[in-house]
């Protein structure tokens, strides 16, 4: 045999081999000729525990102890409300960095339904819409009058047919979202019904 044809027989041969491999399960674990950290012992989320006495690896927090960083005793700050359920007004200042953050915010989480003004004719609605009940718009006297807390609110936990956005949208950024809607509100109203209509912080603003 010419030593090119048997180069080529042996490529055939290993080419097939390799083929052979594929799709043959196997019960017993990979072989790993250099053991790092991804086959050691530990526990999985949801796996049995054999070391406590439930059986089960996640552990309940200890009661009354709080994550760092999770302690959100500011209710007007996490909840838009006082301790005794008044909506507040925004305890986050809406300086001109916090409302261009609102805005962008915004157009990212509201506008497909609410439409860049605010008056509930976003493409969603207009365009493709399988909302039967399309949302509000923001210059209803209702949400004109509404206090900031009532916005953050909305759109931590939704309303009716809108979902919650608490998920997605962090603190921060919703209550500069709340900003960013008052200045929606603002700007489209007569000068003459701001002070009467909006709530007194967002019409002194
Ligand atoms: C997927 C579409 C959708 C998105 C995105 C959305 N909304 Fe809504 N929103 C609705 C609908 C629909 C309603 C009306 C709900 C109802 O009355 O059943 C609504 C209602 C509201 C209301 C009026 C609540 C009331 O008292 O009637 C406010 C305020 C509001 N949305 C603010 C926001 C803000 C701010 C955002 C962005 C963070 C947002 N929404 C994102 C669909 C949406």
């Amino acid at each position: 045999m010419r030593p090119r044809t048997f180069l080529l027989l042996g490529a055939v041969a290993l080419l097939l081999g390799a083929a052979s491999c594929r799709e043959a399960i196997s019960e017993k674990p990979p072989v790993h000729l250099q053991r790092n950290m991804a086959t050691q012992q530990k526990y999985k989320p949801q796996s049995e525990s054999r070391w406590f006495e439930d059986g089960s690896t996640m552990r309940t927090p200890v009661e009354h102890t709080v994550a760092r960083g999770e302690l959100r005793a500011d209710d007007a700050l996490y909840r838009g409300k006082t301790a005794d359920g008044q909506f507040v007004d925004s305890p986050v200042a809406f300086t001109p960095g916090v409302l261009a953050r609102g805005r962008e915010r915004y157009d990212i989480f509201c506008l497909p339904c609410h439409g860049a003004l605010g008056n509930g004719r976003g493409p969603v609605m207009t365009k493709y819409t399988t909302y039967s009940i399309p949302p509000v718009s923001y210059f209803d006297p209702r949400i004109l009058q509404a206090k900031d807390g009532y916005l953050f609110e909305v759109i931590s936990n939704g309303i009716r047919n809108m979902a919650a956005y608490k998920a997605q949208i962090p603190v921060a950024d919703r209550w500069s979202i709340v900003g960013h809607v008052r200045e929606l509100q603002k700007a489209q109203l007569p000068d003459s019904l701001r002070g009467y209509i909006l709530p007194q912080t967002a019409a002194a603003k």
